[in-house]
Order: structure tokens, then sequence, then C-alpha cells
């Protein structure tokens, strides 16, 4: 379905959703473009426990909608941007299906928690696979039917928490191609089970060049990305555009597509403004930050007093904060992405 039959189908399900005759029913009668989500900090839209995570807290959201809504971000994330160019509101999150109504489930659901991975990560958070027994109960419950799920989207982003736990438990990092292989392989078998469910279409990312997160990044004063953990990116992202190869040969119509992030960051931190200057001047500087070690962006004492300094302007820092992109940042990696969402629709 293209960007304008979706944007007539809205019209459409706005003006039926309005008539009493039609509620209820009007779901299963158009098979509008549904949009699920499975991951982690990059895609989640609320799913984080509130108030424990930062995500739920000042400044976060500070910039859209203007107060904390649970994304990790100054504002929209990459979901937001995803369903908005599938001409669809951003997909409810799981934890708050029950709190809405029911057309708000029309767009599909987000599943994604952040500090979460492929496998149990350092946060208690869902891991992949419980994400899709929640969607598979979502199924089974038919809040979405089969034929409901025709026309739908998977998008699947994850995988840096599990690098990040495992390079926290290990000193010795000689099994990390070993660990990549366990990550690929759990991985693969999660994206086949989402297919299984009925999902047409599914937009894996490949990991982001987590070497140039503000995090590994200060070491130099934000001016360098580590090399170290830019050769895991590319590792893992080598294994798995083989897997997702493999994966497409099998069956007879491309189901998976990779959305790469690694080249869509590095091409967004050159991202230039209209009269042809970087838009980013220190793209690895975060724009929010602890005052020091023992805080982070959002962090405030016994008394309330805020324990965090915030740039000015943040559309001008790719980063918010020292592991997650601004909204200006992420508005930058769609503009690079939009030419391989494409062949998602
Ligand atoms: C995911 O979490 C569930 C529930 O905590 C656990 O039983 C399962 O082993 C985990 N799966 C993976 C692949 O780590
Ligand atoms: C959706 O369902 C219709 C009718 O059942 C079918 O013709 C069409 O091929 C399906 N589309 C996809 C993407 O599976
Ligand atoms: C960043 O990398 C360059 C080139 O390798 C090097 O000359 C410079 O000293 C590094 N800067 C810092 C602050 O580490």
């Amino acid at each position: 379905m293209d960007k304008k039959s979706n944007f007539l189908f809205l019209l459409f399900s706005i003006i039926f959703t309005e008539t009493p005759a039609a509620k209820g029913s009007s779901r299963h009668q158009f098979g509008s473009t549904k949009l699920f989500v499975f991951g982690d900090s990059y895609v989640d839209t609320g799913n984080s426990r509130n108030p424990a995570s930062c995500s739920w807290k000042e400044p976060y959201g500070v910039t859209f909608p203007g107060k904390p809504t649970g994304r990790f971000s100054d504002g929209r994330v990459l979901t937001d941007y995803i369903a908005s160019f599938s001409g669809i509101s951003s997909p409810i999150a799981y934890e708050r299906r029950k709190l809405v109504k029911k057309s708000k489930l029309q767009f599909g659901m987000n599943f994604a928690c952040g500090g979460t991975g492929v496998f149990d990560t350092l946060d208690n958070g869902p891991n992949m696979t419980t994400q899709i027994n929640f969607f598979q109960q979502q199924v089974e419950q038919e809040v979405y039917s089969k034929c409901n799920l025709n026309s739908s989207v998977a998008l699947v982003s994850l995988a840096g928490n599990d690098y990040g736990a495992f390079v926290a438990k290990h000193v010795d990092l000689k099994d990390l191609r070993a660990f990549t292989s366990s990550i690929i392989n759990q991985l693969a078998i999660n994206l086949e089970r989402i297919r299984g469910l009925g999902v047409p279409k599914i937009a894996v990312t490949a990991i982001e060049p987590m070497g140039c997160l503000p995090h590994p990044a200060a070491s130099s004063s934000y001016q360098n990305c580590s090399e170290t953990w830019n050769l895991i990116s590319n590792f893992h992202n080598q294994m798995l555009q083989q897997t997702v190869q493999k994966l497409n040969g099998e069956s007879r119509k491309s189901v998976f597509a990779i959305l790469d992030l690694n080249s869509a960051f590095r091409s967004a931190f050159k991202s230039q403004d209209r009269a042809g200057n970087l838009k980013f001047k220190h793209p690895l500087k975060p724009c929010c930050v602890g005052v020091s070690k023992d805080y982070s962006c959002g962090s405030v004492d016994k008394t309330g007093a805020r324990k965090y300094t915030i740039c000015k302007k943040p559309e001008l820092s790719f980063f918010w904060d020292t592991l997650h992109p601004s909204q200006g940042g992420w508005r930058a990696v769609y503009s690079v992405l939009q030419s391989s969402l494409q062949q998602l629709y």
C-alpha cells in the first residue's frame, strides 16, 4: 500500500470510527498498514518501567511533546519516523494498550523496551523472545487477526545491550565472535517466528557504530570513535547481512530487509544545513549530561536539584544523552534511511 492510499484509509477510518454503526468493525473491514516493533531504547515509545527509567523523567521529551513519554530522547525516536513514513500514527506502547481506546490499536503495537536485548541483559525488561510472546498473545486473543496482519510491517532494532552486557561480564573478549554467532542465530529464529505469526515484511536494523556513541567517545573528549567497539558493530552487521540473505533465499518473496543504521549514523554525523554548513558541529558530543560521573541526564539529588546540564539547542546535537540520538539526530538518520524504507511497501 502506498503512502497516498494510507492517507485515504486514514481519512476513511476517521470518518468511520466517528460513526457509531461502524464502531468495532472498521478495524476488520480495512487492512491498513500496521507497525509492530520489537527492540530496545532506540525504538521504545513508553514500555520502560515508570518511574524507574530515565525516559520518564525530565528533561526527556522536552522538545516533543514537551513532557516525558517514555522515549529515550528529547523528542521523537526511530519508530515515530518509520510510522510517519507509513502514513500512520506511531503504534501504541504495549504497556499502554489497556489505557487507550481500541481504535488506537489499529496502527499496530510497540513491544520494544529500553535496556533489553536478544538475550537477557543487565536490565530486567522483556527480552526479544518475551516481546514476541506478548505479540503472539495479541494475535491469539484476536486483537489482530491473520488477515489484519496482511499489510503489516515489523521493525526489529536491538543487540547493542547484548554487547554491553557481554563486555561488562567478560574481561577476555576472545569469545566475542562466538557470542555474535549466538546472537545472530537467536535473532534468525526470532525473525522467522514473527513471520510465522503473519507479518509479511520485517525490517531489522544493522547495529549503529557503537564506538561512536558518546559514552565510549568520552575518553577522547568526544573527538574520536572507539575503533574496538566499531569492530564489534561491523562484525555483527556482516553476520546479520549473510543471515538475512539466507533467510530471504529460503522464502519466495523478500520478507526481510536490513535498515542500515551503521551507515545512516555515519552519514547523519555529516549532515549539512541549507547553507552547506555542518548541522552537528561536534556530532559525538551529547546535549544532556550529568554534572559528574555519578550522575546522568535526568538525575536529581535528594533535594530534587538537577544534577545534569542541557545544551541550548538540542536540534544542533546529534546525540541527546550519552547513548541515544536526539530527535534532530533521528530525523537526520531517517532522511538517510528513506530510500531503503521504500522496499518495505
Ligand atoms: C527470555 O526471557 C525469558 C523469561 O525471563 C527466559 O525464560 C528466556 O530464557 C529468555 N530468552 C533468551 C533467549 O534469553
Ligand atoms: C493480503 O490478502 C489478500 C486477500 O486475502 C491477498 O490477495 C494478498 O496477496 C495478501 N497480501 C499480502 C501482502 O500477503
Ligand atoms: C583522535 O584521533 C586522531 C587521529 O587518530 C589523533 O591524532 C587525536 O590525538 C585523537 N584525539 C584524541 C583527543 O584522542
